[in-house]
Parts: C-alpha cells; structure tokens; sequence
C-alpha cells in the first residue's frame, strides 16, 4: 500500500514523536513554528515597547489581530473583515445575546442538551434579562433529531445557539434545516464551530447562518485564548452588542466619552484583544489550510470508521454516532472504569480525555494512523475491568 502523503506533517508536531496523540477535538498538538511565533511576539514588546501596537505597519499587534481574523475567516468560508477575536465562547456568546432585546414577546432561546456548557451557562443567565429557555431533548445522548429542534423554533424564537458537532459525542448536526426554519419565523443561528472547524469541511457564507463562534484550540492546532465571531456581512452594520468596549469604537484612540461602533468587524471586539495568544495560532490555521479540509475529512472518516467497528467488535460503548455523514472527528468510547483508565492510558503515553456521558474522547487527526488507533484500543482492553 502507498505510503500515506500526510504522515509528512508529523514532523511539524514535536509532541507526535514522544506521545501517541489522539485528543485533537480538545487541544490538538503544538505546531513547532509556534516557538518562532510566541519569540517573535516578545521580541515586538522587548524592541519597540508600546509602539508595537501599531508600528510598522504591516507587522504590529493590532495588524496582526485583522490578519489572524481574516486566516481564520479563510477557513471557514467567512469574507475578510466578519471575523473579529476574543478570548473565549463564553464571552461571545454573552455579546451576541447582549445585541438582542428580550423584554418583547420574541424572547425565547431554542437549543437542546447536548450543547457545551459555557454557552448553556450563559444562555441559563439571561433569563434574568427576560430570556424564556426552549431546550430539546435528546432522545439517545448521541444527537438530537433535527426535525425536533426544527419544530421547536416558532415566531417568538430570537436565537438559536447550537453545535455544528457535539462536544459529548461528536453529532454532526444538520444544521441547514435549523438556519432555514430560524429564517422563515424571523429568528437568528449562531452556530458554535468549536468542534467541526479544522476537521469537518464547513462555509458560513454557504449555510447564511448569521453568527459563528468557535476557538482555536482544538482541531486547528492553536494556543488558547483565540476565539472569533462571526457576524454575516449585510447584519454587521446592525450588529449593536451591549457587551463593548474601547477598542470597538469608530475612532478608539480618540477615547471620546460618546460611544459609535467601528463600522468594521472591530465593533466585535471589546476592550484590549488577546494579542499574545494570537503569536500562538497562526501556524496551525496556515498548516489546515495548506494540507486542505477535504483530504482532511476524508482521513477523519476513514479511521473513525475504523475505530467505530474494531470498538464495537471488542464489546465497548460507542457513544458517537455510527453514520460517518452524522459523525465529527471523534469517536467516544465508554466502559465501567473508563473515567480511571485514561489516566492510565496517559500515563502510558496515549494523549486522550474522558467526558461524563461520553466516554474517552479519541479523536483521530491528518497526522494519526491507523495503527495508532489500533494501539490504544489493545491498551484499553487492557485496563478495562470485566
Ligand atoms: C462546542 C464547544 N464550544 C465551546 C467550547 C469552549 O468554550 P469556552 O471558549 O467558553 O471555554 C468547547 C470546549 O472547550 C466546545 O467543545
């Protein structure tokens, strides 16, 4: 069989030649060009100080925020200037509900309860602000049938907040047919990407879903601390978040005391952007882009594929969904001590997680191979108590 052509990269990951590394929808692994991005950050503030900010004109920090942005953009289909940083979903998610009056009679948010548990958080919060909670149920804690959250959504329905993917399980939603109904009543998508950016080919500007929300982190080989908002191009002049700050105003620097949003995508932001941890993202964002979604997917599907049948064959719980169309980048494998073995299974240098309700999260990547995920399921037959 022809060597497979993305092993190449393994290279570029230092940590793929100590570790078998297989929790890439948490945090995947650090590109080694991150070392020259994060030197050069503080060679900025050690040789310029403050005049790093905005001096010279194509290499400074707040350049360097719009460049990020737009890398991130380009990943998602999203045009240069919709895509604005940050520092976490939670955050957004708040700015995003903050640019929503909920004291009328369309006050309702419509999600369900397989979502992440910042947005869910704050979603729960701004019921003091007159929010009204729709939360469809899933009926296998796998996914949550499309049509229910589609019937959910009515003409009092403001927002709905959901995954592309599911955290728990990697549930690809289908997330068309929510866009659309939302539309039809009147109602906005913000869709948190967390989870399918960097694995699962997707376009914003394709699904006309009017916000996204995601991070860095995981599929695309970031630091922390880099999160973005989308905000479709004909809503940004609307786009009017309570949640603001300086640097979101037309003219930042002239630090008026009366406030008018940048015309721009910086009315997204808030006050001082996550400017170290930008030095940290650009390398895995540029490697996704250069390796390509679509060869990406295509070896995603065929080792989770893999790992969902030998699973199955050793007698574990998968707790993902079996169709490869319905399925992320993960497949999540659950036995009675689970939650115990993948500390062993880290000890033993396999690099996973565990999450209540799903199970070990492994989560092949371009770079994984098929042996790999053979090994580290010889390793918890292992461990796993009869
Ligand atoms: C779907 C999803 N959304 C959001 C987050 C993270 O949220 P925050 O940026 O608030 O930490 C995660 C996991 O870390 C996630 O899986």
């Amino acid at each position: 069989m022809a060597a497979d052509p993305l092993l190449k990269w393994r290279e570029e990951f230092p940590i793929l030649s100590r570790k078998t590394y297989l929790i890439n929808n948490s945090l995947g692994p650090m590109p080694r060009r991150v070392y020259d991005g994060l030197k050069h950050f503080a060679d900025m503030w050690n040789d310029r100080g403050v005049v790093a900010w905005h001096d010279p004109p194509e290499d400074n920090w707040l350049h360097e925020c719009e460049e990020v942005a737009g890398l991130i953009g380009s990943v998602m289909g999203a045009p240069r200037g919709s895509v604005m940083l940050h520092l976490n979903v939670a955050t957004l998610t708040a700015q995003v509900l903050s640019s929503i009056n909920f004291s009328g009679r369309r006050n309702r948010i419509v999600y369900d309860d397989m979502q992440f548990t910042s947005p869910h958080y704050v979603c729960q919060q701004w019921t003091r602000y007159g929010a009204e909670l729709t939360i469809v149920k899933s009926d296998d804690r796998i996914g949550v049938d499309v049509q229910k959250l589609v019937d959910a959504i009515d003409d009092r329905t403001a927002i709905v907040p959901i995954s592309h993917v599911y955290f728990r399980s990697a549930y690809l939603q289908d997330v068309k047919p929510i866009i659309e109904k939302a539309h039809k009543v009147g109602a906005k998508v913000l869709l948190d990407v967390y989870q399918s950016i960097g694995t699962v080919p997707f376009n914003v500007t394709d699904l006309n879903v009017d916000y996204a929300v995601g991070g860095s982190v995981k599929w695309v080989c970031g630091g922390p601390n880099v999160c973005y908002l989308y905000v479709r191009p004909d809503l940004m002049p609307g786009y009017k978040p309570a949640l603001t700050g300086w640097i979101s105003h037309a003219r930042p620097f002239k630090f008026e005391m009366e406030f008018e949003p940048a015309a721009d995508a910086w009315r997204i932001s808030t006050g001082t952007p996550p400017v170290v941890a930008l030095y940290s993202v650009r390398p895995g964002y540029e490697i996704i882009r250069q390796v390509g979604l679509d060869k990406i997917r295509e070896k995603s599907v065929r080792l989770t594929t893999h790992l969902f049948e030998k699973a199955g064959e050793a007698g574990f719980k998968v707790n993902s969904p079996a169709d490869p169309n319905r399925r992320g980048g993960t497949v999540c494998i659950d036995f009675a001590n689970a939650e115990e073995a993948h500390h062993d299974l880290i000890r033993r240098g396999y690099v996973v997680d565990y999450r209540p309700g799903g199970g070990i999260r492994v989560s092949p990547h371009f770079f994984n191979t098929k042996e790999e995920c053979d090994a580290i399921l010889a390793e918890m037959k292992k461990l796993r108590k009869a």
